[in-house]
């Protein structure tokens, strides 16, 4: 069972993070099973819209680190990187709505998406430093030219949650939308998408992303590199172990 469910509908592909029992924590066949539902969607002329979520009380709680610890992505041909790869490379418009935990890449990958709305009990967070890790997806190169440098060190450096109305205030979210109307309102932005012409959406998403796109790939690379390292570090192995087994880490012994 690959915990992410598929349905397309009226020109929306609906790809849906649902493995509630672990916060929706995303292994790597949970991305393989994202990344091919991108590009399923990509290649398939019926879908006009892509609208990623999770749960009204979760979107993700990032990457599974019990799934870290068994099997690091090395290298960036790893069902994350590509999940990583569609999700920044798609032609097709992806809306996103996020509520609850939206932790990780559950933040990052909203950088890549066009339309995204969170409810107020949103609480995302770019904890990469804090498991001894670096940020991925980008982060490091979109995040600064998002929000400005010094507000993107404070998220990446500090890595503490965030609600939905400080996103908005950075430029991640699009808008707040209460609990109750979030997957709704998603839906129906995402349908109203799917309603107008398909080749003047995709080429305007496209100028807008023409400039950065190279950049932003090669540094997906180049994070995928440190993160890969930063993932046999002792740091990030005794950060793992810690949050498994409910302690609070000690980084005292490392340099
Ligand atoms: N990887 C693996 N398991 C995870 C997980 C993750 N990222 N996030 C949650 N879980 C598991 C917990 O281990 C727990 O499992 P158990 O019931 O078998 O003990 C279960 O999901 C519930 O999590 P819990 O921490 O009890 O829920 P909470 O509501 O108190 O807190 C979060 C929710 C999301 C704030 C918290 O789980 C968390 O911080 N998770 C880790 C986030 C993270 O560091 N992600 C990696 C980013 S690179």
């Amino acid at each position: 069972m690959s915990h992410i469910l598929t349905e397309t509908k009226g020109g929306v592909a609906r790809i849906e993070i649902d493995r509630p029992d672990k916060k929706n924590a995303l292994t790597a066949a949970m991305y393989q099973a994202m990344a091919d539902a991108i590009q399923a969607a990509e290649a398939d002329a019926g879908v006009r819209v892509l609208l990623i979520h999770g749960k009204s009380d979760l979107f993700t709680s990032g990457n599974d680190l019990q799934d870290f610890l068994d099997n690091p992505p090395r290298d960036d041909k790893r069902p994350v990187f590509q999940f990583l790869y569609g999700i920044s490379q798609a032609q097709k418009p992806i809306v996103a709505a996020v509520a609850g935990a939206a932790v990780g890449i559950g933040t990052t990958m909203l950088l890549h998406c066009d339309l995204v709305y969170a409810a107020p009990n949103a609480r995302l967070q770019l904890p990469f430093v804090n498991l001894g890790l670096v940020p991925e997806a980008g982060s490091s190169l979109l995040l600064p030219a998002l929000a400005g440098y010094q507000r993107a060190a404070e998220l990446l450096l500090l890595g503490e949650p965030f609600d939905a109305h400080k996103a908005k205030e950075l430029g991640l979210v699009t808008e707040v939308v209460a609990e109750g109307q979030l997957l709704d309102t998603a839906l129906a932005q995402a349908k109203k998408l799917a309603g107008k012409p398909a080749a003047a959406l995709r080429i305007t998403k496209r100028l807008m992303k023409q400039g950065q796109m190279a950049a932003v790939l090669q540094q997906i690379k180049l994070e995928s590199e440190q993160f890969g390292q930063r993932l046999n570090s002792p740091e990030a192995k005794e950060a793992f172990s810690a949050f498994l087994e409910k302690r609070k880490p000690d980084f005292s012994r490392f340099d």
